[in-house]
């Protein structure tokens, strides 16, 4: 009975036309898009970031460490093999500082002196390392589908990190962070175990993950293959760090908002590169050009890069990172100067978008040139404590607004209608309570009288854009980490009276100062 009422089933004409038109849409199916499953099995396209299972974090961390090892064991074989093979470049003097102007640009800097012969052996090797790492599929490991920033911060630099992960939670900022310690011997107990982890934050020591993959030291100690220095931990520490989607800052750099939907807008979500501005112009060398093989791009289109901030996606811009490892670990050699040819800050500022521009990736550069906040100067100028970036998702909205514009300045635009101050990047000095009341350079905490102050007064349509009092903010969390972790960290044994300090400093600046407190929101009027 039930036999007969199947093939009774299979015997209706509705029944053999549905089966019919299924089974012709398999065919279908199967002839047109056969690029499903091998794109799956594809290391180029799906990088091989595959099968982790991301509700077993344990499974998720063998399995990244596996394809960490594996990834660095060839990227260094490829690095090793495919050396500049020339002597370093000789440099005719340095640039110095020379100002971005979009309007009025200046000349490009050409202080490289290189044999034609040194060019075409550095053109050579660029070629083959971009080509080796194609052929070999090579592809940073990451988490698919994570999100999360990335910092370095040993040593001095632990606890001015503290204090701006305390103001990147303040934004109600949910994102994971994961912070880069150079070796063993910048890891410190109480810090990594006994207060990130409820700040969501881990510390990652970079010499155990580069140590375990060449299977030489496994105590965490660099051994002499495996040196990396500061300059070059930025983009080591991009390079390995777990997430998919990275919001890169620098230990003395933090958000005023939740960065998370930074990550959903524009210019992030089609570019998968977002850059910030430098005061100065680029000062690329003309000879990088011939090496990178890619077109001189015009001095107005965009300024050098100040990279306290910066965002990456690995999905898209694996190989922007791994070239710019190339020109990191051939940057005191080589690239760095012809990158810089002797520009402030010289070293790996440059290497993330001319690495870009040299994998054939997009990439956007915010327009909005960097501020300073800081103490007026007797002839007028600031006496700057922190570099202020821009909301990039406005930039990028009031680029649109001005695309007819053959040359976009700013300037040109009210600063009402401007974007909003998004980082403060508090680099000079740092803002590490126990030093930052002995600096005698630019001496942020006191007035010209000597008395306690604070730090950013100046100029007033900077300030107007930050929206709320930061610098009160910042200072609170400053206190609190004084106060709360003053015993912990390494480099403050020995100094006293850090807490009691401190809380002086704020019960005197923002609690009882009758100074006028600066205007932090637009005056319409
Ligand atoms: C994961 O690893 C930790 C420490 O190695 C262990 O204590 C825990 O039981 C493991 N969890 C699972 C689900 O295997
Ligand atoms: C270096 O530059 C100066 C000008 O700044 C020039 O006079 C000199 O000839 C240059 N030296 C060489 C070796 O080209
Ligand atoms: C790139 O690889 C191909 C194939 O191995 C080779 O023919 C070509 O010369 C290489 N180019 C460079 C610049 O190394
Ligand atoms: C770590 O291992 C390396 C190589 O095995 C060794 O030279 C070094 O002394 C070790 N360091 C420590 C602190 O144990």
């Amino acid at each position: 009975m039930l036999i007969g009422g199947v093939s009774g089933v299979f015997g209706s004409s509705l029944v053999r036309l549905i089966i019919l038109t299924v089974g012709a849409l398999v065919v279908i199916f199967w002839l047109f898009v056969p690029s499903v499953p091998s794109r799956l099995s594809n290391p180029f396209l799906s990088h091989g970031n595959e099968h982790y299972d991301t509700n077993n974090p344990n499974q998720t961390a063998a399995l990244l460490a596996e394809k960490q090892n594996e990834f660095w064991n060839k990227l260094q074989l490829v690095l090793a093999g495919t050396a500049p093979g020339c002597p370093s470049p000789v440099k005719n003097g340095s640039s110095g500082a020379i100002g971005f102007n979009a309007v009025d640009p200046p000349e490009r800097t050409d202080l490289i002196q290189m044999p034609e012969m040194d060019v075409l052996k550095m053109r050579e090797a660029h070629g083959g390392f971009l080509n080796e790492t194609r052929t070999q599929g090579l592809w940073p490991p990451y988490v698919p589908e994570t999100r999360g920033l990335v910092y370095t911060a040993g040593g001095k630099y632990l606890p001015v990190f503290v204090a701006s992960l305390r103001m990147l939670r303040r934004t109600n900022s949910k994102l994971p962070v994961e912070v880069f310690l150079k070796d063993k011997s910048e890891y410190e107990d109480a810090i990594c175990n006994g207060v990130l982890p409820g700040l969501n934050a881990k510390c990652v020591v970079l010499s155990e993950i580069l140590g375990r993959a060449s299977g030489s030291s496994s105590n965490g100690t660099n051994t002499a293959e495996v040196q990396i220095e500061h300059y070059q931990l930025k983009v080591f520490a991009m390079l390995f760090s777990s997430f998919e989607d990275i919001l890169w800052l620098d230990a003395d750099c933090f958000p005023l908002y939740d960065p998370e939907a930074l990550f959903d807008s524009e210019p992030y979500k089609s570019n998968g590169l977002v850059a910030w501005p430098d005061y100065w112009a680029s000062t690329v060398s003309p000879q990088y050009y011939l090496i990178a093989q890619v077109p001189v791009p015009p001095m107005n289109a965009r300024a050098s890069s100040e990279t306290g901030e910066f965002m990456i996606s690995k999905k898209t811009h694996g190989l922007t990172l791994i070239l710019s490892t190339y020109y990191n670990y051939y940057g005191p050699s080589h690239y760095f100067a012809l990158l810089s040819q002797g520009a402030p800050g010289e070293g790996d500022k440059e290497t993330f978008l001319q690495a870009a521009s040299a994998a054939g990736n997009k990439f956007y550069a915010v327009n909005e040139p960097v501020g300073a906040v800081g103490h007026k100067t007797q002839k007028g100028g600031i006496s700057g404590s922190a570099m202020i970036q821009y909301d990039p998702v406005q930039d990028f909205k009031l680029r649109l607004q001005h695309s007819d514009q053959p040359v976009f300045n700013m300037n040109d635009i009210p600063i009402a209608e401007r974007p909003r101050v998004y980082f403060i990047h508090a680099h000079f000095p740092k803002f590490n309570p126990a030093t930052i009341f002995e600096n005698k350079v630019t001496k942020p905490t006191y007035k010209p009288d000597g008395s306690y102050g604070r730090a950013w007064v100046a100029p007033d349509n900077t300030l107007q854009r930050f929206g709320r009092d930061v610098e009160r903010e910042f200072w609170k969390e400053i206190k609190w980490m004084s106060c709360t972790l003053e015993d912990k960290f390494k480099s403050w044994q020995g100094v006293e009276n850090i807490c009691k300090r401190v809380t002086d400093y704020w019960e005197k600046v923002f609690e009882k100062s009758t100074d006028p407190v600066p205007q932090f929101k637009f005056d319409p009027a």
